[in-house]
């Protein structure tokens, strides 16, 4: 079986499209692989986060991932910073990766712009994302379509390392999700549904209510022809309905986008079908929360089972840029 790691930060409420886009898959490759998951707390630290909200937020995203089918049985779930590898691997890619490389990245361009102070972790933090996904000798790497050019300078990094030390790290690749499972926000279809940039009308949380849900949903901005047909490019707002009932029923947009006349009986069926999609969800999520012990059990075990991997790819790394074993 092949491996694969993915890493998702500690923010808070999941959203559908963090669900659809990425958790679903991450769901159901865990049979088809060797998949190991990863709650990035390290990397939450670049932003500006309130200690006890950190750790809050790091066992309620064990409990969001689980509630939405990460089996511990068929996984690896572990927090990051559990794992002591992490760091010390990052270093090693530190002293591989290049200020120009790393100054090229969008992502630190886009959240350094116009801050007269910048964090070194911020600038450094996709050579934190490369150590997460060499130590498990991780092969795929689903990531949403924002995170290519991470994924691209963990293949340089690696590729490097072994080029100077020897096959040492497994040169990892993208594996990004077909277009589709791109979840637009109910109220402004033109951009991704968010939870920091989109209204809360926007948004349908992972845990929402069916009553929630199903409100959202009716006040999802459409247009005004009241034709139904699947058309993202002038029909941004229909064309999002329709796909998240397609999405959740397992049809096509087409063959959704054909079975309606009024936009009415879509939205209808639309909330329904994510009302159902997500009640297991929600029923799981208070099994977990009654327990408090669960959580930290489950992410103990997984922290175990990933030191093995990480602490074995990190002493070959080690070995080969020369540092002294101790004995
Ligand atoms: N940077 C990723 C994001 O914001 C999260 C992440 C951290 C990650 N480490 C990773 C994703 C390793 C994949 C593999 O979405």
């Amino acid at each position: 079986m092949s491996r694969v790691l993915s890493g998702i930060q500690p923010s808070g409420d999941l959203h559908l499209g963090n669900y659809l886009g990425a958790i679903h898959n991450w769901v159901s490759d865990q049979d088809a692989h060797d998949a190991y998951y990863c709650i990035v707390d390290l990397h939450a630290l670049t932003l500006d986060i309130d200690p006890n909200e950190l750790r809050a937020r790091t066992h309620d995203s064990a409990l969001d991932l689980l509630a939405a089918g990460l089996d511990p049985e068929r996984c690896t779930l572990f927090v990051q910073s559990h794992v002591v590898e992490h760091t010390q691997m990052a270093w090693l890619l530190e002293c591989t990766a290049t200020m120009g490389e790393l100054r090229r990245m969008t992502q630190f361009k886009d959240k350094s712009a116009g801050q007269d102070s910048v964090r070194v972790g911020l600038f450094t933090y996709p050579v934190l994302q490369a150590a997460d996904i060499v130590l498990y000798d991780a092969e795929r790497v689903p990531v949403g379509d924002d995170q290519r050019q991470h994924l691209e300078l963990a293949r340089e990094v690696a590729g490097r390392f072994n080029h100077r030390f020897g096959e040492i790290l497994v040169v990892p690749e993208a594996a990004v999700p077909a277009a589709g499972a791109r979840v637009m926000d109910l109220q402004h279809p033109e951009r991704k549904m968010s939870k920091s940039v989109s209204s809360p009308l926007g948004t349908v949380l992972m845990l929402d209510s069916p009553e929630e849900i199903t409100r959202k949903v009716k006040k999802a901005v459409t247009d005004t022809d009241n034709e139904v047909r699947y058309d993202p490019e002038s029909k941004p707002g229909l064309a999002n309905v329709i796909e998240l009932l397609a999405v959740a029923t397992q049809r096509t947009t087409d063959d959704v986008a054909n079975s309606y006349e009024r936009y009415g009986d879509l939205k209808v069926d639309c909330a329904e079908a994510l009302v159902e999609l997500l009640r297991p969800i929600r029923t799981r999520r208070a099994e977990l929360a009654a327990d408090p012990g669960a959580v930290p059990a489950l992410l103990a075990r997984g922290a175990h089972k990933a030191t093995e991997v990480a602490s074995a790819t990190y002493a070959r790394a080690a070995q080969a840029v020369g540092l002294l074993g101790r004995s």
